[in-house]
């Protein structure tokens, strides 16, 4: 018998809301893709079906993000959570690795980069409770540091740069939660990677964009699997990849090409984003947004109230209405509405509404 859908507005900040339609379109195929009778997760990943995915995913991913044909694009499994060490023990050699904190992800980076070798913190927002960004380029790093990383947008604070860095540096970069929900310049960056679960599909895959002159770079002796030249040289099959979650992130790049591209999608970031920050800021104080407004993220919107007796209550009655997994990460408190690409433009104005609302019965 058919279930009636319900969709509630998910804030989640990840693993994020997908777009309806690739969820559809999932759907439709699970049973029979293509035709050939059996399910994508059935089908043999050096098959010539599953082959035929994996090279319209990756297509479809480089258009999308106009990705220069010196730059692997690798799906790899482990998590953002796995490259903080796989990109120290490939790239960070005998040198020192300076590392910019902005979150709590960047902390997380420079811990793991911390085992690997020498890594030194060229800036840390911590003092400031992670709510501004530095001005990148009038920070003193390492002379011929081996990298430099960055986290474009940290997700439970929700800060973000805002604009790709232009630096003389091997710019290392964690995009997880920003990735293709804006026009980027890939050639700032030596490498850029991002767990897939925000903006890009599922959980269980990560993409890394990687210079193909950083392969030089790579010690021998490494685990294979985690050793950038063997999954590049293998094509990202040197074992089973994340088939699955693989072939639904090529069905979001198609979603986000046919929209109209990154342009496209970071307008529409801009209105959505808009709307919750405007509920914010026009309530005299009840609510505080918790980044500087000159770093305010697009994705991850973290707030709080100004009388925090009032936050369990404020996110129960939001889950009342549909509105679901808006409490803040623990580490800020608060609240975190999380807007990532697919999440819709109503989500918001309904969010707003209930914001204000809310102040006028509890204010
Ligand atoms: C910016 C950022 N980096 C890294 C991670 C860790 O990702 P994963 O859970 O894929 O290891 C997250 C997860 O939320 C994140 O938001």
């Amino acid at each position: 018998m058919a279930v009636a859908t319900k969709r509630v507005f998910n804030f989640s900040a990840g693993p994020g809301v997908l777009p309806a339609p690739v969820l559809e379109k999932a759907q439709q195929d699970l049973l029979d893709w293509n035709g050939c009778g059996m399910s994508v997760m059935e089908l043999s990943h050096r098959g010539k079906d599953f082959l035929q995915i994996a090279e319209r995913t990756e297509a479809d991913f480089r258009a999308l993000c106009g990705i220069p044909s010196n730059y692997k694009v690798l799906f790899l499994q482990g998590g953002a959570s796995l490259q903080f060490t796989m990109l120290a023990k490939n790239l960070l050699g005998s040198g020192t690795a300076d590392y910019i904190v902005t979150g709590s992800w960047g902390e997380k980076a420079v811990q793991a980069g911390a085992l690997e070798g020498n890594v030194k913190t060229a800036w840390s927002g911590k003092e400031h409770k992670f709510d501004r960004v530095p001005d990148l380029a009038s920070l003193d790093y390492t002379p011929n540091s081996s990298y430099l990383h960055v986290t474009t947008n940290e997700t439970i604070q929700g800060v973000d740069f805002l604009a790709d860095p232009s630096l003389n540096q091997t710019v290392v970069c964690d995009m997880s939660s920003c990735i293709a929900s804006r026009p980027f310049d890939v050639t700032k960056y030596a490498m850029v990677y991002a767990g897939a679960q925000k903006n890009l599909g599922p959980a269980g895959c990560t993409i890394v964009i990687l210079r193909e002159d950083l392969l030089d770079r790579v010690p021998s002796g490494l685990p294979p699997m985690l050793d950038y030249k063997v999954q590049a040289e293998n094509d990202s099959m040197y074992n089973t990849p994340p088939t699955w979650s693989m072939y639904m992130c090529g069905l979001v790049f198609r979603h986000w090409i046919d929209f109209g591209g990154l342009e496209a999608v970071a307008k529409n970031n801009e209105v959505k984003a808009k709307v919750i920050y405007d509920a914010i800021d026009n309530s005299s104080g009840f609510y505080r947004g918790h980044a500087q407004k000159e770093a305010r993220s697009l994705m991850n919107i973290a707030f709080t109230l100004a009388d925090d007796s009032l936050t369990d209550k404020f996110v129960s009655e939001a889950k009342a209405e549909g509105m679901m997994e808006l409490k803040g990460h623990r580490s800020v408190g608060g609240c975190r509405a999380s807007t990532y690409n697919a999440f819709p433009i109503e989500g918001c104005r309904v969010l707003a509404d209930f914001m204000s609302t809310f102040r006028q019965k509890n204010g």
